[in-house]
């Protein structure tokens, strides 16, 4: 039977710099009764000027790797979820790697858009299970202020830059089939549906435009797939545990808009309460929402040993994911 994987340790980085949507208003037509009523956004963290995903990658994962009490020396894997990459090659992964001062172990980067840390956590939890890694670093990252078109409000006003990290490492006290309230990642659950890339992608990249380009969505499309796929993964994840609705101790959802949240709750007949929620303050940040959300609820203490954790996430590709953790 193969180990089971625990994430051990949490961390996140916010940019000093806050983007107020009052502060918006005076750069498109736009209003923070609109943001906020449409989206549930007050506020977005902006780097500053030459600040990279790798510099928030490393912030975060220093904190993770100090919660977890480990070394950079101990980990044999670093992934780093983004969309925003330092470059388009070196993965950002082997940045973040070089930073630690690791010259061992393996890094490279997941594309999954917002998913990607969901996504991230499957690899984590696979490797592990495999027995090809034994701790495992992952980052969600991003700066996406850098791909946004402050010049297109049905976008620019949605997003912010953060990182968040955790650790994940082999349990050897509990086996890959130990009841579902032995803490460890339970299952992950990945979906894609690629004939839906047109409603939410970039317009630009290396082999197409040979440009960086800029966020494109349909946010009409988007927000009915998301609030349809996110439903159906929840039961999906659930189900595979043999647990229901009303075990979820907390909903550590990707920060999209607060009214996809609002509509998840009520579907789960989760009471609000029992979602983390950090839009208001971060907007989306894409990759790092969710790690950005987990490390709040854990340092501030609502997330306790023993409960049950539900991450899920979707974005361009179409993609989406669940996680389902015994923390
Ligand atoms: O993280 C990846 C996944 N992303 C998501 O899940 C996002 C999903 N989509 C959404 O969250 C929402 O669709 C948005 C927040 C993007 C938009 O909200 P909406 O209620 O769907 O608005 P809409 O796009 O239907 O636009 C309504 C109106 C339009 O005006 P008309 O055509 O009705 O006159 C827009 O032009 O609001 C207008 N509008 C704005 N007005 C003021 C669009 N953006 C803005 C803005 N300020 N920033």
């Amino acid at each position: 039977m193969s180990v089971r994987a625990r994430i051990i340790g949490c961390g996140s980085y916010l940019p000093e710099r806050i983007l107020t949507n009052a502060e918006l208003a005076t750069m498109v037509d736009t209003s923070d009764e609109w943001i906020v009523t449409r989206t549930g956004i007050r506020q977005r963290h902006i780097v500053a000027e030459g600040e990279k995903t790798s510099d928030l990658g490393f912030k975060a994962a220093e904190k993770a790797l100090q919660h977890a009490d480990i070394k950079a020396r101990d980990i044999d894997l670093v992934l780093v979820a983004t969309t925003t990459p330092d470059n388009t090659f070196p993965a950002t992964a082997t940045k973040v790697q070089a930073m630690l001062g690791m010259r061992d172990g393996a890094a490279f980067d997941i594309q999954a858009v917002c998913s990607g840390f969901v996504y991230g956590l499957a690899v984590a939890d696979n490797f592990i299970k495999a027995g090809q890694a034994r701790t495992v670093l992952l980052i969600g990252a991003e700066v996406f202020s850098c791909i946004l078109d402050w010049k297109d409000r049905s976008t620019c006003v949605l997003f912010g830059d953060g990182a968040g990290a955790v650790v994940v490492r082999a349990d050897g006290g509990h086996r890959e089939g130990a009841p579902n309230n032995a803490p460890g990642i339970l299952s992950t659950h990945l979906h894609s549906d690629g004939t839906l890339c047109d409603i939410l992608y970039v317009d630009g990249g290396p082999s197409s435009t040979k440009t960086v380009g800029h966020v494109r969505m349909v946010g009409r499309e988007v927000f009915r797939h998301a609030v349809i796929n996110l439903a159906a993964i929840v039961d999906e994840a659930l189900e595979a545990n043999g647990l229901t609705r009303a075990d979820i101790d907390w909903l550590v959802p990707h920060q999209a808009n607060k009214r996809i949240l609002a509509s998840t709750a009520r579907r789960l007949g989760l009471p609000y309460e029992r979602i983390v929620i950090t839009i208001d303050r971060h907007a989306n940040t894409s990759a790092a929402s969710i790690p950005l959300a987990l490390d709040e609820a854990v340092r501030d203490g609502r997330i306790q040993s023993g409960h049950l954790i539900l991450m899920e996430a979707m974005g361009g590709g179409l993609t989406w994911a669940a996680g389902l953790v015994r923390w």
